[in-house]
């Protein structure tokens, strides 16, 4: 069978992108509309996107970008959505460091029957120091430490989620049998971190298992990926750095003992489509006209531990700043340092290019198809997550470029399957505890 592009959308209130607010086609409270969320969500089910993707974050500064002082809570939102649509998969971010696995894994598992099969759950360790506060810690866990407690948490979660074998719930009316309890498992779990009995009190639904996503490609990031996410999300500039990602997860999976298909590699994208290649470049530059340099430095300066950058010069080469950002975005943070060294560029450049970013993915539709073809036969991506921040842009892509990606037979035409496992061609976990009761 050949190998498919897959498509999710990150429906971010405002795509992501800090002036977009400002735009007349974009509603003020765009991130708090659920008619809004709505009808992006159903405009991506037309498309026959896989899944629909909620970013989340848990502490806001006045520096904040404009549209997460004021957001959904993902798994609330997810459950709405799930109700205004029947086949796109609902994936929702939702922290490892600042909740507790027996609660998130109820949540999963409840949108996960809500939606019949459709959920997915984007694993992060929260970046943001001033997290902590929010939930009465005296410290942010270090990066190391962050990924320390994910891995367990997740092995806590996949576990409560195997707690009743799929056909545990015999419901037998007549005979006064609600369930079997040989077919009802405790995890008893005690770990370094969380102490967990269980069973959950939850079945598992059609997936089994909630699609995991991991979000983060420092070094930890992808050994997380590889030993236990079904699904990553990740961003790169250029093919080569999506290729050489690629091939590492890919390879780190399969040493863990998964196969390579056994993981999805969806980078962020952020289409711009024209009739024209003049026409996109144009409507890039309106986006971009909408932020202005302060606005970026705050944007900047979110990543690195909300730092000031307000006291440097704007157009001396960007600052030394040793250490700081690699607790919060690592990846991130490295990766601006170095281009930003390699490129000689000034701190108004790494601003500017950090919250109004030009998207490879800007032309005509053919152009833009013609690059998403590239990087997925080339193997930097199973697929992508489109990010826009004007609701025509989603528009514009489902109607000008998924026709043509549905022509060369790289995209599919109609949903193969209802849950969101079946539509990304991962298989349904085993249940750890069926085989010990069989016979
Ligand atoms: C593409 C991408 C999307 C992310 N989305 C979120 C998010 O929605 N919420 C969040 O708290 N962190 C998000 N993160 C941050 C990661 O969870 C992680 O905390 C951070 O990137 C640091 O880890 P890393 O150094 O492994 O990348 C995202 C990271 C990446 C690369």
């Amino acid at each position: 069978m050949s190998r498919k592009l897959k498509l999710g959308v990150l429906i971010h209130g405002v795509g992501g992108h800090v002036g977009a607010w400002r735009h007349p086609e974009v509603p003020v409270d765009a991130s708090v509309n659920f008619d809004f969320y709505k009808t992006q969500a159903q405009l991506a089910e037309r498309g026959k996107f896989d899944l629909a993707f909620i970013a989340d974050g848990l502490y806001i500064t006045e520096q904040s970008i404009p549209h997460f002082l004021n957001r959904f809570e993902p798994v609330t939102i997810l459950s709405a959505l799930a109700a205004a649509t029947s086949k796109i998969g609902l994936v929702g971010t939702l922290s490892t460091s600042y909740s507790e696995p027996f609660t998130v894994a109820r949540q999963f598992g409840s949108l996960d029957h809500i939606s019949g099969g459709r959920a997915g759950w984007n694993v992060v360790t929260s970046p943001l120091e001033g997290s902590a506060r929010n939930y009465g810690r005296d410290k942010h866990p270090s990066h190391d430490e962050r990924y320390a407690i994910a891995e367990e948490y997740l092995q806590v979660v996949r576990g409560l989620w195997d707690s009743w074998e799929d056909d545990a719930f015999v419901g037998d009316k007549a005979g006064g049998v609600f369930f079997d309890p040989r077919k009802m498992h405790r995890l008893s779990h005690k770990g370094r971190h969380f102490s967990v009995e269980g069973p959950l009190n939850i079945a598992r639904s059609r997936q089994g298992h909630p699609v995991v996503f991991q979000a983060g490609s420092s070094e930890s990031g992808k050994r997380l990926a590889a030993i236990s996410a079904d699904a990553v999300f990740t961003g790169h500039d250029s093919l080569h750095e999506a290729q050489q990602f690629y091939r590492e997860v890919k390879e780190r999976t399969v040493a863990a003992g998964r196969t390579a298909d056994d993981i999805v590699i969806l980078p962020g994208i952020s289409p711009i489509v024209g009739r024209t290649a003049q026409e996109a470049e144009d409507k890039y530059e309106a986006l971009a006209q909408l932020v202005g340099i302060e606005q970026a430095l705050a944007y900047l300066g979110r990543f690195f531990e909300h730092h000031d950058f307000g006291q440097y010069p704007l157009d001396a080469p960007f600052p030394e700043l040793g250490e700081l950002g690699s607790n919060s975005f690592r990846s991130g943070t490295d990766k601006i340092k170095k281009t930003a060294r390699e490129e000689r560029l000034t701190l108004r450049q790494v601003a500017l290019r950090a919250a109004t970013p030009r998207s490879p993915f800007t032309g005509t539709p053919e152009a833009v198809a013609d690059l998403l073809t590239q990087w997925h036969a080339e193997r930097g991506a199973d697929g992508f997550i489109v990010h826009t921040a004007l609701p025509g842009q989603l528009g514009d892509f489902v109607d000008q470029v998924v026709p043509i990606l549905q022509e060369r037979g790289l995209y599919r035409s109609e949903y193969e399957a209802d849950t969101l496992r079946g539509n990304l061609g991962l298989p349904v976990p085993v249940n750890r505890y069926a085989a010990s009761t069989v016979g």
